[in-house]
């Protein structure tokens, strides 16, 4: 947490812990991209650069805020920033503003690594299959975090492969 907001990271895995692949996510998961909208929806969104590239537009209805050390970087929608002290003090400042108690972490690979450490909730789909990529979430330790829900979802033809959506919170 800082100042009383939860900091949450978001993302989908496969088994072998891919997370991208060219700069997309190698899966179709329509289910899971609901339950990322209706669980950031309202709440501020951290990004690396790359991934907001590959997302290619600010997402409506959360303020965008993108890291990035290209000072002149500009996208239309989204709050550019140089630090992760930065993302964090604006995030914090959105959720004040709006009555807020979270800020989502949104990827990738290096954005995660450099707020795992801080974070208390992880939002994470567990894909259920081994994926080719180039791109891997960072090891941590299961063991400091606690299971608080679950749920299965089938593969389908709006979900290519099966997931489990799993919410992890710190245990203290
Ligand atoms: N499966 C999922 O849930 C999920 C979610 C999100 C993304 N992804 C995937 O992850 C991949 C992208 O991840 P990635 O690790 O390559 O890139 P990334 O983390 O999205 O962005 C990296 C960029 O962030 C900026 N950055 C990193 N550390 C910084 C720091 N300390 N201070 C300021 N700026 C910093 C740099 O931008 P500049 O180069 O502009 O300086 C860096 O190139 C893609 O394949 C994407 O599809 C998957």
């Amino acid at each position: 947490m800082i100042d009383d907001i939860h900091v949450s990271l978001l993302w989908a895995m496969a088994e072998n812990r891919v997370i991208g692949r060219g700069n997309t996510m190698p899966w179709k998961l329509h289910t899971d991209m609901q339950n990322f909208r209706k669980v950031t929806m309202g709440k501020p969104v951290i990004m690396g650069r790359r991934t907001f590239e590959s997302i290619k537009k600010a997402l409506p209805g959360r303020l965008n805020i993108v890291l990035t050390r290209d000072a002149s970087f500009q996208a239309k929608g989204v709050q550019a920033v140089q630090t992760l002290d930065d993302a964090f003090e604006i995030a914090a400042a959105q959720c004040l503003i709006d009555g807020q108690d979270e800020l989502f972490v949104i990827g990738g690979a290096e954005i995660y690594a450099l707020t795992l450490p801080l974070a208390d909730r992880l939002y994470l789909t567990k894909i259920h299959a081994d994926i080719d990529g180039d791109t891997w979430f960072p090891e941590f330790d299961r063991g400091e975090w606690r299971e608080a829900s679950r749920i299965e979802v089938a593969a389908s033809d709006k979900d290519s492969h099966a997931v489990s959506i799993l919410l992890l919170t710190r245990m203290r």
